[in-house]
């Protein structure tokens, strides 16, 4: 039985879904262990949804201890076929401010310390990965902005760093150089393994900071992004309500059939 159609993984400063009705809490077992904390399933905007707060209530969990594998096989086994990621970015670019939203369809990976795949023992696949966001997705968080009131902008380059530290002016600065837009954590290893799941994934990346490179100002420390993310958490409530309210019901995009072409190992010829 199909329990949620749409997944929301709420990122720091988003550890409930306001507005979320007939809720009921579920724990979802997989072979990856447990993921970062129970789901709440409910219906919002008439749409059976599940939230999950990636790192747990009550922020329990670093990004390099997300056990994303079981985040999204734990999605994947309640049915959901679409994920609207919400999270928390420091911006690269002066035209990126805090409290805007920006809604990457390219990632940079510079993280080093992560499980990332549902391949491998035996089975060896590669998903297609140049366009990593899913285009509908990505639009209805872009709709939702406009809708809500909400600087949103679509597209944009997100470099995931391993942190948990923040990055050094140096690496800020490279990149910069290589034209990212916004820096973050945690959402490249998401979109990867749904990608795998074969499950739409977007994100809607909430400015917080300016990292470190910008000369005069202070460099991000956590208690500003989280006097931002406070401004901003009803913001985020509102845009994923929308979001999940303009998404349409059908898939007629690619990522329902990332794997069509995806798996080299054939079973045949497995010597016994
Ligand atoms: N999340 C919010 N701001 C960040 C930053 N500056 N670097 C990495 N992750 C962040």
């Amino acid at each position: 039985m199909q329990l949620a159609e749409i997944g929301i993984i709420g990122g720091s400063g988003l550890y409930a879904m306001p507005g979320l009705t007939g809720i009921h809490e579920e724990r979802v077992e997989t072979p990856f262990g447990d993921p970062s904390d129970a789901f709440v399933l409910g219906e919002l905007e008439g749409r059976k949804v599940a939230f999950l707060a990636r790192h747990g209530r009550g922020h329990r969990l670093l990004p390099s201890e997300l056990n994303f594998r079981a985040n999204i096989y734990a999605m994947k086994k309640l049915g959901v076929e679409r994920i609207l990621s919400v999270s928390a970015v420091g911006s690269l670019k002066e035209e990126h401010k805090p409290t805007d939203f920006v809604i990457p369809d390219q990632f940079i990976d510079r993280t080093f310390a992560r499980n990332a795949t549902f391949f491998g023992d035996g089975i060896v696949g590669h998903v297609s990965f140049g366009d990593p966001v899913c285009a509908t997705a990505a639009r209805a968080i872009e709709g939702a902005c406009a809708s809500q009131g909400v600087v949103g902008k679509l597209g944009g380059t997100y470099i995931c760093i391993e942190g948990p530290q923040f990055s050094t002016r140096a690496e800020s600065n490279l990149y910069r150089s290589w034209g990212a837009d916004v820096i973050g954590m945690t959402n490249l290893q998401e979109a990867k393994l749904a990608r795998e799941a074969e499950i739409c994934y977007a994100t809607m990346a909430m400015v917080t900071d300016y990292d470190c490179w910008r000369e005069g100002h202070d460099d991000v420390t956590v208690d500003q992004i989280v006097a931002v993310l406070n401004q901003n958490a009803a913001n985020a409530a509102l845009v994923v309500k929308a979001a999940v309210a303009a998404m349409p019901k059908e898939r007629g995009c690619a990522c329902a059939s990332a794997l069509k072409f995806a798996i080299l190992t054939n079973p045949a010829v497995i010597p016994a």
